[in-house]
């Protein structure tokens, strides 16, 4: 039932990365997770270890009456995945100005995967505003901006804290308030991280900050084909932290543990996260 967004009017930040670690994290707990990328880059697949040969997608191919369940693929981190798809230029185009004029090309197949009560739905969205984006934010339960701690994000800390980054209005003043915000690359102890963290926690207020440590790790799992979370590192620990404060936030449907986990996570048995 439940939707978690991962936003950023910036590009480079980590939308990707956290999408699909906080998706295998809430999968390997024992959610249902239906990871949704609607960035042409299409590059969500890549982290749930889907081969770069594979171009079937949704968002490509998305028109009336498409079955979301015919393009939906497993991945072996236990996330059920709609790529984007592979796709050209035009092709954007015409799916901006598409879903610009026809909103309910995506919401209604959107509204159908969240009738699920117990299915949670993790969307990764380009950087900025997009009609997609636009026309789902209002179904999203929490809203993950990721920025950086550096002073090119914390220039737009004030925008994120007020909403009008979201767009005018009362439906963008509502999704503001599903906000958490996420610094991504932090470096504990670094002048400008912790002068960025503090400003971020002062302009958010109530609203939840979390941090994610900067970390090699992360950028050498993908490289490997591996997730980090499946590895033991500071950043694991931080987006951990995370989806269980996302969880919480979207009052999850209790998580059902599987008799029979597919292998290759020891390091999530490890943690009591998955037996
Ligand atoms: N905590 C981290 N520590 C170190 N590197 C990281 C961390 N998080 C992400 N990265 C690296 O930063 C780069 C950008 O990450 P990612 O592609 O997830 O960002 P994005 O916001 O989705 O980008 P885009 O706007 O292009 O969609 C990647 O090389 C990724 O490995
Ligand atoms: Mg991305």
């Amino acid at each position: 039932m439940p939707m978690i967004a991962f936003v950023s009017p910036k590009g480079g930040v980590g939308k990707t990365t956290l999408a699909a670690n906080v998706s295998a994290v809430l999968a390997a707990s024992g959610h249902e997770v239906l990871a949704l990328d609607l960035d042409p880059q299409n590059a969500l697949r890549l982290h749930l270890g889907v081969p770069i040969h594979e171009e079937g997608g949704f968002l490509a191919s998305l028109e009336e009456d498409l079955d979301w369940r015919r393009v939906v693929r497993s991945t072996r981190a236990g996330v059920s995945l709609l790529p984007f798809g592979m796709t050209d230029p035009k092709r954007v185009l015409d799916l901006t100005r598409l879903l610009l004029d026809r909103p309910e090309l995506l919401t209604n197949p959107v509204k159908d995967m969240l009738a699920s009560p117990r299915r949670i739905v993790v969307v990764d969205a380009p950087p900025g505003p997009t009609p997609a984006l636009t026309a789902l934010l209002p179904l999203a339960d929490a809203i993950a901006v990721v920025l950086l701690a550096d002073g090119g994000s914390a220039s737009i800390i004030p925008s994120v804290a007020s909403g009008r980054f979201l767009g005018r209005g009362t439906i963008a003043s509502r999704s503001a308030q599903k906000v958490i915000l996420v610094l991504n690359q932090v470096e504990l102890g670094e002048p400008l991280s912790d002068a960025v963290f503090e400003c971020a926690q002062e302009a958010m207020g109530d609203q939840p900050v979390h941090a994610v440590a900067r970390d090699p790790a992360v950028a050498e799992a993908l490289a490997d084909r591996r997730l980090p979370i499946e590895g033991t590192s500071p950043a694991a620990e931080d987006i951990i932290l995370l989806a269980d404060t996302l969880a919480r936030r979207i009052q999850a449907p209790p998580p059902v543990i599987r008799e029979n986990p597919r292998p290759g996570f020891s390091a999530l048995a490890a943690w009591g996260l998955r037996r």
